[in-house]
């Protein structure tokens, strides 16, 4: 089998803003508690901090962490997580059935951001609470002094203010779960009258009003069209939501996800249009995925934990799906899609960083590793920075659920004008063939092949675990060349690839 790319310099898709690589954090199972605070781990820093997983995060050079939640931040009272540690109030947390410590507030997730490196996204509570909170919050957040937050704020130890630029508004209020869950119409002024009151402290915070928890909501695509008639001129993206299950075990058809997400992406895209023009406005909006990944592998185990038990425990271990090797190929993909769709797609978080639906795990006390899902990650964070080509891709196809049509090869070009490199991320969804891939490459001339790397695995269900955490890693592919201005190289069945010139 045989497919073909044109990659030319000139034809781009937009300049890929470098928060498409962000993720996200919860106040969820072990995601705070045992993964990035841990004080009595042996690499704990003097805030309770885990060094191994700090270092694993700073690898991956994620640029933007979403914060507090989630489901968890709309029964979220932030003030509990401020002041001496000891004083804080334990609470239950509604949205997971857990008991919340709050010895992780804003001041420790700061700090934290500061450490491996990153810039908070913070979301306020439009559940349970509203305009009120969310004025308060941010004048303790960015004030520099002189009020009462931004005074409470500087009494417990932080003077200068975090100027956080970036602020949810509520989280997934078209689901039903959600503590304090609206209609459009309500959400809509709700969120429009918060943006109003944030916007008179800065108007220029950038504010991402929620869109859609996913495309199968019964409200959407409805939900975005009125929420936008209300928040149009009041905020700068809309987020949404999409998580990727391979339930029935049909590899090709999850691995067709992917177009189900490109199609989410037009409509939200069309639905902002839609508004524009409704409004006669000149103004953009764009849309913020903050949260996606793969999430079905712990299903089980959380509705035994979840009904099990009854109770209110501490961090259980919610959401730890342990990822795959086909899990690496649909990342890639989820990725590409991305890429493809950034002159749209400004903000994308990884849901989410650790232990919970992640590609960080630790043990209490124990080590930290890297998930199968890390590599495609890490490798578009790392590489992906730049402008988007807008390549021509030609590859045998197949059908799925999802399209009629699926390409067989998914690839996207990154070109880095500050380091002269291009870079592209493929994918083979094929499950027996090799093809072979010819990319023309016009306006690069003399590029060279300076890294190229593989992940390819016999087992499609082959995990990295504790004990064994190299079970799936990439390693350094081969024959991979550049003669006569064409890129050619071979993409094994079932494989993800990253290849770089210079
Ligand atoms: O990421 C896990 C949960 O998924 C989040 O709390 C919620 O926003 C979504 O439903």
């Amino acid at each position: 089998m045989k497919a073909s790319v044109i990659a030319n310099k000139d034809f781009t898709i937009a300049k890929i803003d470098d928060r498409v690589y962000g993720a996200f954090l919860e106040h969820l199972g072990r995601a705070v508690y045992e993964g990035i605070y841990e004080p009595d781990h042996p690499t704990a820093d003097k805030d309770g901090m885990r060094g191994d997983v700090a270092k694993l995060v700073k690898d991956l050079n994620v640029p933007v962490v979403r914060y507090p939640g989630g489901n968890f931040v709309s029964a979220y009272n932030w003030e509990d997580g401020i002041g001496p540690r000891e004083e804080r109030p334990t609470r239950l947390d509604l949205a997971w059935h857990t008991s919340e410590s709050n010895k992780v507030g804003i001041h420790e997730f700061a700090d934290w951001c500061a450490t491996v490196g990153t810039e908070m996204m913070l979301a306020v509570n439009l559940g349970s609470r509203g305009v009120d909170d969310a004025r308060n919050f941010l004048e303790y957040v960015n004030h520099p002094g002189g009020s009462y937050w931004s005074d409470l704020r500087i009494k417990n130890g932080r003077k200068e203010p975090w100027n956080v630029k970036l602020w949810c508004l509520g989280n997934e209020m078209d689901g039903p779960w959600q503590v304090g869950h609206k209609d459009a119409d309500e959400y809509g002024k709700l969120a429009a009258n918060t943006a109003r009151a944030m916007r008179m402290f800065d108007n220029k915070l950038e504010l991402v009003v929620c869109g859609s928890s996913h495309m199968d909501m019964p409200t959407f695509p409805d939900w975005e069209r009125i929420v936008l008639e209300h928040t149009y001129d009041h905020v700068d993206h809309i987020s949404l939501h999409m998580y990727f299950a391979n339930r029935d075990d049909n590899t090709p058809n999850y691995l067709g996800l992917s177009e189900k997400l490109d199609r989410y992406i037009e409509t939200v895209a069309a639905t902002i249009k839609q508004v524009k023009a409704k409004k006669k406005s000149k103004k953009d909006i764009y849309i913020s995925f903050d949260e996606w990944n793969v999430w079905y592998h712990s299903n089980k185990k959380d509705r035994e934990i979840l009904d099990g038990n009854g109770g209110w425990p501490h961090a259980p271990g919610l959401l730890e799906d342990i990822y795959n090797f086909e899990d690496v190929l649909m990342v890639g993909l989820i990725l590409n899609t991305f890429i493809r769709r950034s002159d749209v797609v400004k903000i994308a978080c990884i849901a989410q960083l650790v232990n919970v639906i992640a590609p960080i795990m630790t043990e209490k006390g124990g080590p930290a590793w890297a998930q199968t899902i890390y590599y495609p990650y890490y490798f578009a964070s790392v590489y992906g920075r730049g402008t988007a080509l807008d390549l021509v891709t030609s590859s045998p196809d197949y059908e799925t659920t999802h399209s009629p049509k699926t390409a067989y090869v998914d690839v996207s070009g990154v070109r880095n004008d500050e380091d002269g490199t291009l870079t592209f991320f493929l994918v083979n969804r094929h499950p027996t063939e090799s093809i072979d891939s010819e990319v023309s490459l016009q306006g690069f001339d003399n590029a060279s092949v300076i890294d190229h790397q593989v992940m390819t695995h016999a087992d499609l269900k082959a995990v990295n675990t504790a004990r064994k955490q190299d079970e799936v890693k990439p390693r350094a592919g081969s024959g991979a060349k550049v003669a006569d201005g064409r890129l050619t190289v071979s993409l094994p069945p079932y494989s993800y690839q990253m290849i770089r010139l210079k």
